[in-house]
């Protein structure tokens, strides 16, 4: 998900900047079993969820914080029955209420209710125009023909959409129609993104990879189609880490723009921080919201540059990219503090892009997919493409 600027922020303490957005995952619960999921392998179960009661004072803190735009999402998190009255508290926080979707089994009195609550943006998730490839990667039937028709849903209740598409080898070589059908759609916006590995992801890499060649194909797309359609469709686009040059600006900076609340109501600077041993997440259960965000170890743990070690430490760029993302320079480097190994001035560059080359050019495993009963047990496997 692309994640809002530092702007607007008008309060700090300590030098420390509120955050602009809160990212809510509601619940885990999720219809989809995407093996690209990247929430935790052990997922937060149903009876550990927050109640509503919980989530409107967490808005509540949120709004009182500084927080302007909410992000509501999961799993799936019209799962949650309270999504109405969550939304209607948001805005009476006066909360942007951004619904980040899977678009599938939600009827249209559904949408009309969420609508009338202040819903104001939706992003769906589409997996792939061809709607086999679809349901393959959903691991749920017919899903193409429901996102789509709940995308249309959205537009005629004039909500702005935008289309999340998660691209990887076995979708990739679609781009320029999953393009064409978000500006058919009415979309104003579409995500072009590359898999990130983490959670059920990194446990399916290598069924996931694309090759270069693919990634360089995909790049020209995106260029053409941003020229043709320049002011008519915004085209963001995440190149996969495993083949940057300079990796991405995660979160855009730990601690500084987005504050995250998983479904049990830990507190995390990012979704897959809890990836990184030592850090202690404190609950909404427990403690006040700007109390963790301004004084937590956690979220001060990797805050500016002082934890930087070289090369980031004195590199021109550590106040542009924060030396990439912690969650991956812990999982391909071992080391939090280390600079991401999608930059190529990381000791670690030359491996995973080696690695990244093997991985894409053979034969791809079985899909692992997401469910919340199995923890890694894998469902039925589906047919390599
Ligand atoms: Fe970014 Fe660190 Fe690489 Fe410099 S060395 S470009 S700060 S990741
Ligand atoms: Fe955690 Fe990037 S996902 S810092």
């Amino acid at each position: 998900m692309s994640m809002p600027q530092p702007e607007g922020a008008s309060r700090t303490h300590g030098g420390i900047e509120p955050p602009v957005g809160l990212l809510a995952e509601l619940t885990h619960r999720c219809p989809l079993q995407c093996p690209y999921c990247s929430n935790p392998l052990a997922l937060v179960r149903r009876s550990e969820e927050l109640s509503t009661a919980e989530w409107k004072r967490v808005f509540d803190e949120a709004a009182e914080l500084g927080v302007l735009q909410l992000h509501l999402s999961g799993g799936e998190p019209t799962a949650r029955p309270d999504l109405e009255e969550l939304i209607a508290h948001a805005r009476s926080r006066e909360l942007y209420c951004n619904l980040i979707t899977a678009g599938v089994g939600i009827s249209e009195a559904r949408l009309d209710a969420l609508v009338a609550a202040g819903l104001e943006h939706v992003q769906v998730s589409i997996q792939d125009v061809d709607p086999e490839g679809c349901d393959r990667i959903a691991g749920y039937p017919d899903a193409l023909r429901k996102k789509l028709a709940f995308a249309r849903a959205v537009r005629a209740r004039g909500l702005p959409l935008t289309v999340n598409a998660v691209v990887h080898r076995h979708n990739l070589d679609r781009l320029e129609r999953m393009i064409e059908l978000a500006l058919e759609l009415g979309a104003d916006r579409i995500e072009v993104a590359h898999v990130q590995y983490y959670g059920w992801a990194l446990a399916n890499r290598a069924a996931l990879l694309p090759t270069r060649a693919q990634l360089e194909r995909s790049l020209a797309v995106v260029e053409r189609a941003r020229r043709e359609l320049e002011g008519r469709l915004v085209i963001d686009f995440v190149i996969p880490d495993y083949y940057a040059r300079r990796p991405k600006p995660c979160m855009n900076g730990w601690g500084r723009a987005v504050i995250t609340v998983s479904p049990d109501g830990r507190v995390m600077p990012c979704h897959a921080a809890h990836v990184i041993p030592g850090l202690v997440f404190a609950n909404v259960r427990d403690e006040p919201l700007a109390r963790i965000w301004y004084e937590s170890e956690a979220f001060n743990r990797f805050r500016g540059t002082a934890w930087m070690k070289e090369p980031c430490r004195s590199c021109p760029r550590r106040e542009i990219d924060f030396g990439g993302c912690r969650c991956q320079a812990m999982l391909l480097a071992g080391d939090p503090e280390a600079t991401d190994p999608a930059c190529e001035l990381s000791p670690e560059h030359a491996r995973i892009l080696a690695l990244a080359e093997a991985e894409s050019q053979a034969p791809p495993p079985p899909f692992l997919y997401r469910t919340l009963a199995a923890g890694r047990a894998p469902r039925e496997p589906a047919p390599a493409a």
